[in-house]
């Protein structure tokens, strides 16, 4: 490879990691930020030695084989879940996938909590109702939500953000966290994040006052949250996503809302996004948000950064950092 190797971005990304790319490499940016097109992804992935992707894109058996002689070598994913590439076909080509774990944990977290206040004090319905020009002023009875402190949070999931929510919950909320994982975490993780595994997802569910998802995207996670599992959870239960939107049954979310099932619910991501399922929409007690999990300057950057590390170690043919495929 020459020593400027061309790298194709495909979406917007913060100016101080742009710079870097344009600087240091034949970057080519997407200026208008257009989502690119399965033809344009597998052109991408023809004509660059490193492509720069998102999870707007699609990266499926399809547009790897529409890629084929593929001349990249690498998916540098600016993002940490990567539910949106098929890993196995980037391997048949010979393209190694990097992601950006860990700089985003913390302000993920954060939003977690801003997400689990919000729905518990309805937040959303207040300003809502405000903004409309209905408020009548104070009275003792308006919008009463329920309490956050010492209750009952359920993680499913206990990976960095999982752990970094219960931190969160359990020091300065006194929240009594459980949490199930496929593995469980050490004794010392347990004691540092104020945590306790519970023997099944079941348990969880029907011990929880909120329960908040912390699972990646995979076959096995596809609507692990589904009719059977929301009627376990109790009626006053509130359901927080920030994870994938199809670790949740959507349509099976919408009628057990209104059914009554669980109290509310506040979502981050969504099955089909940027589409959200009408009836979503039309529910007062759901707080929906567009996909703002790692939305700081900081988290972005960082995954930029993270990004670039891991395309610097692929050019001086180091291990790369973060290699999932
Ligand atoms: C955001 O959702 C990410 O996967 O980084």
């Amino acid at each position: 490879m020459d020593s400027s190797p061309r790298i194709i971005v495909t979406r917007r990304l913060p100016e101080a990691v742009e710079h870097e790319l344009v600087t240091r490499f034949d970057a080519r940016l997407n200026l208008d930020d257009r989502q690119f097109t399965a033809p344009e992804l597998s052109a991408a992935l023809r004509e660059a030695d490193i492509v720069l992707c998102t999870l707007t894109d699609p990266l499926s058996r399809a547009v790897f084989l529409g890629a084929a002689p593929a001349l990249a070598r690498l998916l540098a994913n600016f993002g940490v879940g990567f539910n949106h590439i098929d890993l196995a076909a980037a391997r048949e080509l010979g393209i190694a996938v990097t992601n950006t774990p860990g700089v985003l944990t913390e302000d993920t977290a954060d939003h977690t909590m801003l997400m689990l206040l919000a729905a518990a004090r309805r937040m959303s319905e207040g300003e809502r109702e405000l903004r409309e020009g209905r408020w009548t002023g104070w009275r003792p009875t308006h919008l009463l939500g329920t309490r956050v402190t010492g209750k009952v949070l359920g993680i499913v999931g206990f990976g960095r953000i999982g752990q970094a929510v219960s931190l969160r919950a359990s020091a300065g909320f006194g929240m009594k966290v459980l949490y199930h994982s496929r593995r469980p975490a050490t004794a010392d993780v347990e004691r540092r994040t104020g945590a306790a595994a519970v023997g099944s997802l079941d348990e969880l569910l029907e011990r929880a006052d909120f329960v908040t998802l912390h699972c990646p995207a995979t076959p096995d996670t596809r609507h692990l949250i589904g009719e059977a599992q929301l009627r376990r959870m109790q009626r006053h239960a509130i359901l927080v996503n920030t994870a994938r939107g199809d670790v949740v049954d959507e349509q099976a979310l919408v009628s057990s809302l209104r059914a009554g099932l669980l109290a509310a619910a506040a979502l981050d991501v969504f099955e089909h996004e940027p589409a959200i399922h009408p009836e979503l929409l039309a529910l007062p007690n759901v707080v929906l948000v567009p996909h703002l999990g790692s939305a700081t300057v900081e988290s972005r950057v960082a995954m930029g950064r993270r990004a670039l590390a891991n395309i610097d170690a692929f050019l001086s043919g180091s291990t790369l950092p973060d290699r999932i495929a």
